[in-house]
């Protein structure tokens, strides 16, 4: 029998739905001993606290950490607040667990991912998609050998136009909240997973801005990436495709070529239909955002999951209790680390560069050249 570890002290940092989601799995996960959250908007944090049964809660992330109970921190705050909190949490020497992406900005991935190295502590990222049965079984092929020497990956994924509208609504930072730096790194942390033991050597890329050039972003971005092993990776990303789409968030669809065998991946949820003369929700509607009356929706398309007969089911229930398995019980789990989620954003911001550029660029960049 495994030897089991210290009772968790859970801290969850950002209390909006995905911080809501892993808190209510940690109430319910028999390792946790403890929880408080935390949440600068003081209603977010109550009313989770209530619903999580937690022990504590505050708008102060200092305050939470510095508890002598706390010994591993969820941040699930918005995509451009993750610096802080994590920094603040590594004084303390607690294992992390940070939503994608690592930072908006190369110095401050940098910043984190060598503060984590030095502080020592174990320190994995939120890529959710990692944690599905399907894409675990390709992975356990490829490792295997049975498809021989993958040659080249052709990878697209497409969002309903709903999440750009959310995410750029919250950011601060227009130029760095595209559409591969915030939703593509999934798919480039899948491609790159399954491509395991390669490292991009070149990146060419162009984008279009049709829809969200206005707002300082993109809508679409193709890349074309040459690994150093001579294999490439086509990688077609857009989080533009209108808000009648019916996927309601994530969609990809991912070919494997290998010398001796194929791999093909089709995940657009199409094969799960609803249409109702009702119209159905966003999918994942936040406040800020007016939800488009849809009438016909890919059930099981939210990459996370969803509430179902009085339980949260999914993908992010198998990530979370995972990540507690990985602290408890001294698992080894498929989480994405800091490292390779520091090097996934890199490459998305190379990408973004070459697009905005129009040149192929040699890899790895110089921290620098991000800023010429
Ligand atoms: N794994 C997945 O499938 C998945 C899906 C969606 C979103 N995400 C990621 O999860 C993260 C959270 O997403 P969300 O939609 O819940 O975001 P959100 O903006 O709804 O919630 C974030 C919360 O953090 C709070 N916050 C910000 N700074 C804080 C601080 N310093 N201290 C305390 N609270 C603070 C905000 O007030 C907000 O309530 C993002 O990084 C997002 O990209 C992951």
């Amino acid at each position: 029998m495994a030897v089991r570890g210290q009772e968790i002290g859970l801290a969850v940092i950002g209390c909006g739905p995905i911080g809501r989601i892993r808190a209510e799995l940690a109430r319910d996960y028999p390792g946790v001993g403890w929880l408080g959250v935390c949440d600068i908007h003081e209603d977010l944090a109550t009313e989770l606290a209530r619903d999580a049964h937690a022990d504590f809660s505050t708008t102060d992330a200092a305050e939470l950490l510095a508890r002598p109970e706390v010994n591993a921190v969820i941040i699930a705050t918005q995509e451009s607040a993750h610096v802080g909190p994590v920094m603040q949490a590594l004084e303390y020497g607690h294992r992390l667990f940070i939503e994608k992406p690592l930072a908006v900005d190369v110095r401050d991935s940098e910043k984190v991912a060598k503060a984590i190295e030095r502080a020592g502590v174990d320190a994995v990222m939120g890529y959710t998609q990692r944690f599905r049965r399907r894409f675990l079984t390709v992975k356990e092929r490829l490792v295997q050998g049975q498809i021989g020497d993958v040659t080249a990956v052709c990878a697209r994924a497409m969002l309903n136009r709903t999440i750009a509208e959310m995410c750029l609504s919250r950011a601060n930072q227009h130029d760095t909240t595209t559409p591969v730096v915030i939703s593509g790194t999934h798919i480039l942390d899948m491609c790159l997973w399954l491509m395991e033991g390669r490292s991009p050597v070149s990146v060419y890329a162009h984008s279009t801005d049709h829809i969200f050039g206005s707002a300082g972003s993109k809508d679409s971005t193709f890349a074309i990436i040459e690994m150093d092993d001579g294999s490439m990776l086509s990688l077609n990303h857009s989080w533009a495709a209108p808000h009648v789409w019916p996927g309601a968030v994530y969609g990809m669809q991912v070919g494997i070529i290998g010398d001796r065998g194929v791999i093909d991946i089709e995940d657009m949820h199409r094969d799960l239909v609803l249409a109702s003369e009702i119209p159905q929700g966003a999918g994942y509607k936040k406040d800020n955002v007016e939800a488009f009356p849809r009438h016909v929706d890919f059930l099981t398309s939210i990459p996370f999951g969803e509430n179902a007969v009085g339980q949260f089911w999914g993908p992010v229930r198998e990530e979370t209790n995972s990540w507690f398995q990985r602290l408890y019980m001294g698992q080894e789990t498929p989480h994405t680390t800091t490292r390779e989620g520091h090097l996934n954003l890199l490459l998305c911001m190379a990408i973004d560069l070459s697009a905005k550029r129009g040149d192929k660029l040699v890899l790895p960049l110089e921290t620098d050249d991000f800023y010429r």
